[in-house]
This record gives structure tokens, sequence and C-alpha cells, in this order.
């Protein structure tokens, strides 16, 4: 063996075991988090059983860096005519009129120092199939945030930390040198 592939192959072994150890080390399970939240909204019942589709809500994520959760205009796309008769949906109603929010509780929300970005995912992940139908992007999103169409309450379903994203990256070949997701 030449001294040059032997360095290279020292170097290479030493680089892994100390993105090992990094990994092991950063460790800090998110998994099966469901925080209260301020309102009753059931994603069983919007994306599941009225099969809603997810990007009707959350607009932005095949094409920004930031998904969003949805404002009370788009509620009211469908509330101001759709169950006008029912409690919650009054309850809506006037925080609409009177110009109030609601105040949802984050589920997921990753560190400043981490650089995540949805649009790189949703495109890569759009080519699975079954998931390159137009309007069909729940198959997408379920890689790292489940089945979201079959919950009452929203909850993490995965991990959500650094050895979470460098196993997946490893395993679909994308980057894992640090400047990745730390910029
Ligand atoms: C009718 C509107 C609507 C639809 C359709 C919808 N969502 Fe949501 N979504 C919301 C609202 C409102 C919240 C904030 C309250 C909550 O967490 O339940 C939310 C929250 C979330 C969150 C958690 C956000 C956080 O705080 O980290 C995820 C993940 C999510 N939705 C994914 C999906 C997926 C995947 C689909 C499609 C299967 C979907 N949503 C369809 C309205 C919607
Ligand atoms: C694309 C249309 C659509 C949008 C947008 C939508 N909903 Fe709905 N919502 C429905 C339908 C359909 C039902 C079920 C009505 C039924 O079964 O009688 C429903 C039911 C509900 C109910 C249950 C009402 C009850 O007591 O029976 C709540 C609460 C609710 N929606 C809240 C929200 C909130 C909050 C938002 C915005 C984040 C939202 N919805 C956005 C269509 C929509
Ligand atoms: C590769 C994994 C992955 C995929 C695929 C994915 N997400 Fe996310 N999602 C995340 C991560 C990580 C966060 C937390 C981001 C943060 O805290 O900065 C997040 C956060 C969110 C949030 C909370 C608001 C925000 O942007 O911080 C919503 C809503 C959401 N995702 C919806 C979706 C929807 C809808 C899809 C499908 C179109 C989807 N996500 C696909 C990993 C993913
Ligand atoms: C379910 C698998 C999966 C998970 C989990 C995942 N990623 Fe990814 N990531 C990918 C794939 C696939 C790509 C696309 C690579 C490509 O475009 O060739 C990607 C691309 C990226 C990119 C763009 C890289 C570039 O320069 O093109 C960033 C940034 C990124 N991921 C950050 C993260 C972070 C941060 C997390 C954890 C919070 C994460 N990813 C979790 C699979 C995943
Ligand atoms: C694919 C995305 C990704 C890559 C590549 C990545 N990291 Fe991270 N890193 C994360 C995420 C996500 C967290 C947040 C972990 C948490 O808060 O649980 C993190 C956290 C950290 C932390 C803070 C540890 C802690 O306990 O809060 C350090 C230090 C770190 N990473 C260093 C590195 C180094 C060095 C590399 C390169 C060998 C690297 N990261 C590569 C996603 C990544």
């Amino acid at each position: 063996m030449n001294h040059t592939i032997f360095r290279n192959l020292l170097a290479m072994v030493l680089f892994a075991a100390a993105l090992t150890l990094i990994v092991s080390g950063c460790t800090r399970p998110r998994k099966d988090y469901q925080p209260e939240q301020p309102f009753g909204f059931s994603h069983y019942l919007h994306a599941g059983q009225h099969e809603i589709a997810c990007q009707y809500c959350h607009t932005s994520p095949a094409m920004g860096r930031h998904s969003s959760v949805p404002s009370l205009d788009i509620c009211m796309n469908c509330h101001s005519m759709v169950s006008t008769d029912k409690p919650m949906i009054q309850e809506l109603r006037k925080a609409y009129d009177e110009g109030r929010k609601i105040e949802w509780t984050k589920v997921h929300d990753l560190p400043d120092f981490v650089y995540f970005d949805h649009q790189p995912h949703v495109a890569a992940f759009r080519t699975q199939e079954g998931n390159d139908k137009p309007g069909q992007i729940q198959g997408v999103c379920a890689n790292c945030h489940g089945q979201v169409n079959t919950m009452e309450k929203v909850s993490t379903q995965n991990e959500f930390n650094m050895g979470w994203c460098v196993n997946c990256h490893r395993e679909n070949f994308a980057p894992t040198n640090c400047t990745t997701c730390h910029r």
C-alpha cells in the first residue's frame, strides 16, 4: 500500500470516528413531543377525512426555506361558510373579526445555529414512487413528520437531532460536511 493512500485512509477513519463521537454526543431526543395547543385543530379531520392537501395550509414547504402555519384568513376561506353553527367556528369567526391571531405552540423548533431548508428535501422526495403526482405531497412530508393526516394533535415522529439528520444524509448520499447544516 502506498503512503498517500494510507494517509488518506487514516484521515478518513479518524474523521469518521470524530463524526460518530460528535453525533452520539449530540443526541437530544425530541421524539413524541406533543405540546398543548390553544385551539382544538384536527389534522385528522381536515387532511385525513376531508383530504385537504397539506400545501393548501402550509403554502411554503415546496418553495421556500420555511414552512408556515396558516393564518386565520386561510381558515376563513372555508369557515365563513362551513360549520358556522358550531361553537368552535363561532369562536374562530370572533377572533378573526377582532383581528386576533391564534398563537399556535411550535411543535418542531431547532436551535438557530442549525440551517434547515424544506425546499431541497421536498424536491428530493418528490421523485419517490407515488409522490410524483401533483397535489400528493403527504408522502413527502411523511418522511420526517409521519402520517400527520391521521393525527388529532401533531407530535414529533422522529428525534429531530443531529444524528437523525446525518443518518438520513448518509443513506441518501446527501452532503454530510459540517457546513451543510452549520453556516
Ligand atoms: C386546514 C389547514 C391545514 C392542513 C390541510 C394541514 N395543516 Fe398542518 N397545521 C395546521 C395548523 C393550524 C397547525 C398549527 C396547530 C397544530 O400544530 O396542530 C399545523 C401544524 C402542522 C405541523 C407542526 C408545526 C410545528 O409547530 O412544528 C406540521 C408538521 C404539519 N402541520 C404538517 C402537515 C401535513 C404533513 C399536512 C398534510 C398531511 C398538513 N399539515 C395539513 C393547518 C393545516
Ligand atoms: C378547505 C376548507 C377548510 C379550511 C381551509 C379549514 N377548514 Fe376547518 N373544517 C372544514 C370542514 C369540511 C370541516 C368539517 C365540517 C363537518 O364535518 O361538518 C371542518 C371542521 C372544523 C372544525 C370542527 C368544527 C366542529 O365543532 O364540528 C374546527 C374546529 C375547524 N374546522 C377549524 C379550522 C381551523 C382553525 C382552520 C384554519 C387553520 C380550518 N378549520 C381551516 C374545512 C376547512
Ligand atoms: C427532511 C425532513 C422534512 C421533510 C421531508 C418535511 N419537513 Fe417540515 N420540518 C422539518 C424540520 C427539521 C422542521 C423544523 C425546522 C426548524 O425548527 O427550523 C420542520 C418544520 C415544519 C413546520 C413548522 C414551521 C417551520 O417551518 O418551522 C411545518 C408546518 C412543516 N415542517 C410542514 C411540513 C410539510 C407540510 C411538509 C411536506 C410538504 C414537510 N414539512 C416536510 C423537517 C421536514
Ligand atoms: C429523511 C431523510 C433526511 C433527513 C431526516 C434530513 N435530510 Fe437533509 N437532505 C436529504 C436529502 C435527500 C437531501 C437532498 C440532497 C440533494 O439534493 O442531492 C438533503 C439536503 C439537505 C440540505 C441541502 C444540502 C445542499 O447543500 O444541497 C440541507 C441544508 C439539509 N439537507 C439539512 C438537513 C438538516 C439540518 C436535517 C435535520 C434537521 C436534515 N437535513 C434531515 C435527506 C434528509
Ligand atoms: C445534516 C445536518 C448536520 C450536519 C451535516 C452536521 N450537523 Fe451538527 N447539528 C445538527 C443539528 C440538527 C443539531 C442540533 C442538535 C440538537 O439540538 O439536538 C446539531 C448540533 C451540533 C452541535 C451542538 C451540540 C449540542 O449538544 O447542542 C455541534 C457542536 C455540532 N452540531 C457540530 C457539528 C460538526 C463538527 C459537524 C461536522 C462533522 C456537524 N455538526 C454536522 C445537524 C447537522
